[in-house]
């Protein structure tokens, strides 16, 4: 294995065409959507797809998501019905994952040998041309080391992947979106299920539908045991330094902590500033704490703090959910 880092791609046409030759032989290739960065491989290749488990030490229970150029292509990998049709319709390309049945030509290893494949087509315009020049569906995760914080930069692809197979990632600039997708599973169009809350929100889904989304209390599982729902992990996108939730961070919590902690806080506090308290918006708008959120983390992780303090998000709408998700994850106990 090499221990070079990635070399960064900007997105010029020659480029784009280079990077379209690699992932046709097979190669990885770190790619920016509208959400999060991706670790991109052939999703018609186990071989290829077989290298992107490797690169993230990710387990093989836990499946990918195939990106496709155009909603047009979702019949080649899917069984489509007319719920997800709906759902493409409305919201691709857009950061909307749908599950449904897989169509044979879907290697097992993507789907972690299930009988359905997650599915979405990208907004990111770089990543959708890559897709359309490679000729094949891309299936690509988040492109972090299984469980650390997800990238929202090419850098943070380059530096938390250096020393794995992967060579090349494209410059997408910083993810607009900053959570990943939303995942709707339609296997049964009667009853969708609301797998993760993600950067859609989940009552444009269900206006759509004209169905509420069920939502499975999330299963507590460690990274080793064979996960039953995948992607449920209740440890995932974590700092490595201890993190702490908190409902409200007032003047009064804050004054008393301990020197060496750090704070995040959602919104900008009254008073002066200081190097250890940082926040993701000036007022509170969710739309830029998600897209600023793992960057701060991974910011205030490679810092030297004793342990992270980080405000929760309220409410049940628009990003709410995504963020307080992405949060609860990251502040979970690390399990034996
Ligand atoms: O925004 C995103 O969705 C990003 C970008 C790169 O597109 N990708 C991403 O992938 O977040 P990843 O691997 O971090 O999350 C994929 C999740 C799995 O953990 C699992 O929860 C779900 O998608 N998934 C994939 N295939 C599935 C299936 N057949 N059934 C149920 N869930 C599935
Ligand atoms: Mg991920």
């Amino acid at each position: 294995m090499s221990t070079a880092r990635p070399r960064i791609y900007r997105p010029t046409a020659a480029n784009l065409a280079r990077l379209a030759g690699l992932l046709r032989r097979g190669g990885l290739v770190g790619v920016p959507a509208e959400t999060v960065y991706g670790l991109a491989a052939d999703a018609l290749s186990a071989e290829a797809c077989a290298g992107i488990f490797a690169a993230k030490g990710r387990p093989g229970t836990d499946p990918l998501i195939v990106h496709l150029a155009s909603a047009r292509d979702l019949d080649r990998v899917a069984v489509p019905n007319a719920a997800a049709l709906a759902l493409a319709e409305a919201f691709w390309p857009g950061p909307l994952t749908l599950v449904l049945p897989k169509r044979p030509i879907v290697p097992d290893n993507v789907t972690s040998g299930r009988p359905t494949v997650a599915v979405r087509v990208p907004a990111q315009p770089h990543f959708r041309r890559l897709i359309r020049l490679a000729g094949r569906p891309l299936a690509a995760p988040s492109a972090n080391p299984f469980g650390y914080i997800s990238p929202t930069t090419a850098a943070h692809v380059r530096d938390g992947l250096a020393g794995t197979a992967l060579s090349a990632v494209l410059d997408g600039g910083e993810c607009p979106v900053g959570v990943e997708s939303t995942i709707v599973d339609l296997t049964r169009p009667e009853r969708p299920v609301l797998l993760r809350p993600g950067g859609l929100a989940a009552e444009a889904v269900e206006r759509v539908l004209g169905l509420p989304l069920a939502r499975p209390r999330r299963a507590r599982l460690s990274a080793r045991e064979a996960a039953p729902a995948p992607g449920m992990l209740t440890r995932h996108y974590s700092p490595r330094t201890p993190l702490t939730l908190h409902r409200r961070l007032d003047a009064a919590t804050l004054a008393a902590l301990p020197a060496d902690e750090a704070v995040l806080l959602l919104r900008r506090p009254a008073g002066p500033a200081s190097k250890r308290v940082r926040w993701l918006s000036k007022n509170g708008d969710l739309a830029e704490v998600a897209r600023g959120l793992f960057g701060a983390l991974r910011a205030l992780d490679t810092a030297g703090w004793k342990r992270l303090h980080v405000e929760t998000v309220e409410g049940n709408e628009g990003l709410a959910p995504a963020i307080r998700d992405r949060l609860t994850r990251a502040a979970a106990r690390r399990e034996a």
